[in-house]
C-alpha cells in the first residue's frame, strides 16, 4: 500500500463565527477584504452585517457558480488582503477560484479549458452555512461553464481555503429541502470516497465515521433539530476531509446535467443515482462495499433509497420531470473523461442502461 495525506485548511469549530472571523482578520492583518455572500438568507446573517460594515461586500453568487461571476469577484477582489466567502458551496466555490484567479493571470474560461493554478491564492476564509459540500475544506471548486451549459470540477492546492470557520449554528436556518439536499450531497462524497480507486486509510476512516453519523441523524436535521444539525455539520466535516483526498466519482458527474438541465438540487442530483452505482460496484469493490455496509446496518442500495426516501429526495428520473425520449441526450451530457475515479470502467452505455432503469 501507499499513500499520501495533505490538507493546509485551518479549521476552527465553535459557534463564535464573526468573533473567529474577525480574530483571523486581525491576526494576519488582512485589514481589507472582500466578503463574498449568496443571495438569500447568508447576507442577512450578524457574521456577513458585522464584515459588511468595515468591508468591501459582492453579494448575489448565483447557485452553482458560473464562471463569469468568478471572473467579477476576481476583479472585486484586486488590491484586496483576502476574500471572506460566507454561504454554502456555490459561493464557497465561486469565492475560492476567484482567490486563485487573483494572484494567477487570466480568466476561469482558461482554467476550464485546463490551464493550472501555480501560485498560492489570495487568502479565502470559508464560513460554511450549509451542511454538505465541505468546500471550505477541499481542493475543489465546482464551476459553471456557460460556454457549454456543464459544470466542471477544478482541482489542486490553490483552491485549499485559508481557513474554515465551522459554526454549526449557522446551518439552524437552512431549510428543510435544502438541509435534506446538502446532507445527501454529503452522503455521496462519503460513499463515493471509499468506492474509488483513490481510497486511503485516512480517508476511508473519515468517510466511514461520517457516514455513521449522517445516516442516522440527517432525517431528524431535516426536521430542524438542532441538535442533529450540529451532529450532522461535524459528520459533514468528516466527510469533506473524506473526499477531498480522493475526489469523487461518476455519481457526481451524472448528476451535473441533472441539475443544470433539470434545476435538481445538487445532493438530490448526486442521490439519484447513487445506490445504484454502489450496486453495481459490488462487481470491483465488494469488501469496500461491505465495510460501508457494516456502518448501515444493511444492504447499500437499500439503505440508501431508505434514507433518501425519510428525508424527501426523489428517487426516480421521472419525478424530476425528465421525458423518456430525453434519456439518451442526458446520457450524452456526462463527461467521460472526468470519470477516472471510479473502480468500474463508465461508459456511455452503462450509463444510459443506468437512466433507463431508474427512470
Ligand atoms: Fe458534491
Amino acid at each position: 500500500m501507499k499513500f499520501s495525506y495533505f490538507n493546509p485548511s485551518r479549521i476552527f469549530y465553535g459557534s463564535d463565527a464573526l468573533q473567529k472571523t474577525e480574530e483571523l482578520l486581525e491576526e494576519n492583518n488582512f485589514s481589507e477584504a472582500l466578503v463574498v455572500c449568496g443571495a438569500r438568507a447568508t447576507k442577512n446573517l450578524p457574521v456577513t452585517m458585522e464584515l459588511s460594515k468595515s468591508h468591501a461586500c459582492y453579494i448575489d453568487v448565483n447557485p452553482n457558480s458560473p464562471a463569469k461571476q468568478v471572473d467579477e469577484i476576481a476583479s472585486a477582489a484586486e488590491g484586496k488582503d483576502c476574500i471572506v466567502a460566507i454561504g454554502g458551496g456555490s459561493v464557497m466555490d465561486a469565492a475560492k477560484a476567484a482567490a486563485a484567479l487573483v494572484t494567477n493571470c487570466g480568466k476561469t474560461y482558461d482554467y476550464l479549458d485546463g490551464k493550472e493554478f501555480t501560485k498560492k491564492p489570495l487568502p479565502c476564509i470559508c464560513v460554511p452555512t450549509t451542511a454538505g459540500t465541505s468546500s471550505e475544506i477541499s481542493r475543489y471548486s465546482v464551476i459553471t461553464d456557460e460556454r457549454k451549459n456543464q459544470k466542471k470540477a477544478l482541482g489542486g492546492e490553490a483552491l485549499y481555503s485559508f481557513a474554515a470557520i465551522e459554526d454549526p449554528s449557522l446551518s439552524y436556518g437552512m431549510p428543510p429541502a435544502l438541509a435534506a439536499s446538502t446532507g445527501l450531497d454529503a452522503f455521496s462524497h462519503c460513499l463515493e470516497s471509499i468506492v474509488n480507486v483513490e481510497n486511503n486509510p485516512i480517508s476511508e476512516n473519515n468517510a466511514l465515521k461520517a457516514i455513521s453519523i449522517i445516516s442516522k441523524r440527517l432525517p431528524a436535521s431535516v426536521k430542524g433539530d438542532k441538535k442533529a444539525r450540529d451532529d450532522v455539520f461535524l459528520g459533514v466535516m468528516f466527510a469533506g476531509l473524506a473526499f477531498d483526498q480522493t475526489g469523487t466519482t461518476a455519481v457526481h458527474k451524472i448528476s451535473y446535467a441533472f441539475t443544470l438541465d433539470y434545476g435538481v438540487p445538487h445532493g438530490f442530483a448526486c442521490a439519484l443515482t447513487l445506490p445504484h452505482i454502489m450496486e453495481e460496484n459490488k462487481k470491483s469493490a465488494e469488501e469496500k462495499i461491505k465495510r460501508i455496509e457494516s456502518v448501515l446496518g444493511g444492504n447499500v442500495k437499500k439503505k440508501t433509497l431508505e434514507l433518501m426516501k425519510s428525508v424527501g429526495a426523489p428517487t426516480s428520473l421521472k419525478e424530476i420531470g425528465v421525458k423518456k425520449e430525453d434519456l439518451a441526450k442526458l446520457a450524452s451530457r456526462i463527461d467521460y473523461v472526468e470519470c477516472k475515479h471510479d473502480v468500474l470502467p463508465v461508459t456511455r452505455e452503462r450509463v444510459a442502461r443506468l437512466l433507463e432503469r431508474i427512470y
